[in-house]
């Protein structure tokens, strides 16, 4: 709609690569660096999706969840939720089947990629290798005259995580990503689960407008009312505009990871829609 009023949104990252190659100690180093000191401890995983605020003040959304198959999954029913990539690849390893398979996916999605050369610290680590098989996947870094942004880092050691952060600012920038925050809001749920207390919960990244508590919702073939939302944090929030993750209370059965977050006027009509997919 060109009459949409677009104003910019923080990239959304997933993160992939083989296993044991460093994906969630990548994730962890990045988020503990950059906790707010009044918040030390406080690094709480509450929802597998969380934003990190950049020195700049801008901020970066990052999925922790979707493994290959769910993302694979999303994108077959049309969920692009992801902006960037970050591959990551373990210099003492190489390139192994499931980073190749991330290739693919990430090639297919038309996502740009930035390859994160992960465990420099290790004695054996050959990032200059890394790079030539990544050649041989037509995947040219910079350092070997291409594109595509490459930065050696060490999470275990906390190497070069700026350098990482300042690559995913500098390709947003590229990407000039943009929503319009001032309309009914649309998303995806990441991951959703059935609380005993709570009943289900999704973990939504809202992608345009803004989710409200209380507005009514239809999420797949599920339906409600925003009961209470969560941040990352596991703070209770109002309010959630483009590229926030959120983990919303109040619906009425368990939605799947890809389904899609519509609000509609009431609930009359969430129980129609809901109803209507059911029977597709
Ligand atoms: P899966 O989720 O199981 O696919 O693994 P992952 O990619 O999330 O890897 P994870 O973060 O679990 O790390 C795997 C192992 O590698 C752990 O023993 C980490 O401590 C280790 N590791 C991760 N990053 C580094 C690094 O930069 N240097 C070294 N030396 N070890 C690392
Ligand atoms: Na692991
Ligand atoms: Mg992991």
């Amino acid at each position: 709609d060109a009459d949409e009023t677009l104003q910019p949104r923080p990239p959304v990252v997933t993160i992939m690569g083989h296993v044991d190659h460093g994906k969630t100690s990548l994730l962890d180093a990045i988020r503990g660096a950059n906790v707010v000191s009044g918040e030390a401890g406080g690094i709480t995983q509450h929802i597998g999706a969380y934003q990190v605020a950049l020195p700049d003040k801008s901020k970066v959304t990052f999925l922790d969840t979707p493994g290959h198959e769910a993302f694979t999954e999303m994108r077959a029913r049309g969920a692009n939720v992801t902006d960037i990539v970050i591959l990551v690849v373990a210099a003492d390893d190489g390139l192994k089947p499931q980073t190749i398979e991330a290739i693919n996916h990430t090639k297919a999605a038309g996502v740009p990629m930035i390859v994160a050369i992960n465990k420099i610290d290790k004695p054996e680590a050959k990032p200059q290798k890394v790079r030539e098989e990544l050649l041989q996947h037509e995947i040219i870094v910079e350092d070997m005259g291409g594109e595509v942004q490459d930065v050696e880092v060490s999470a275990k050691n906390g190497t070069n995580l700026d350098k990482l952060l300042e690559a995913i600012q500098l390709q947003a920038e590229i990407l000039e990503l943009k929503a319009n925050p001032d309309r009914s809001a649309e998303g995806t749920v990441v991951e959703a689960k059935l609380d005993k207390g709570r009943g289900p919960l999704a973990t939504v990244l809202v992608q345009r407008g803004t989710l409200r508590v209380g507005d009514v919702i239809v999420v797949g073939a599920a339906s409600g009312k925003v009961r209470a939302m969560l941040n990352d944090k596991g703070q209770q929030v109002k309010e959630a505009g483009p590229s926030v993750p959120v983990e919303v209370l109040g619906l009425g059965a368990v939605p799947a990871a890809g389904d899609q977050l519509t609000v509609v006027e009431n609930e009359a009509r969430a129980r129609e829609v809901a109803a209507y997919r059911q029977g597709v």
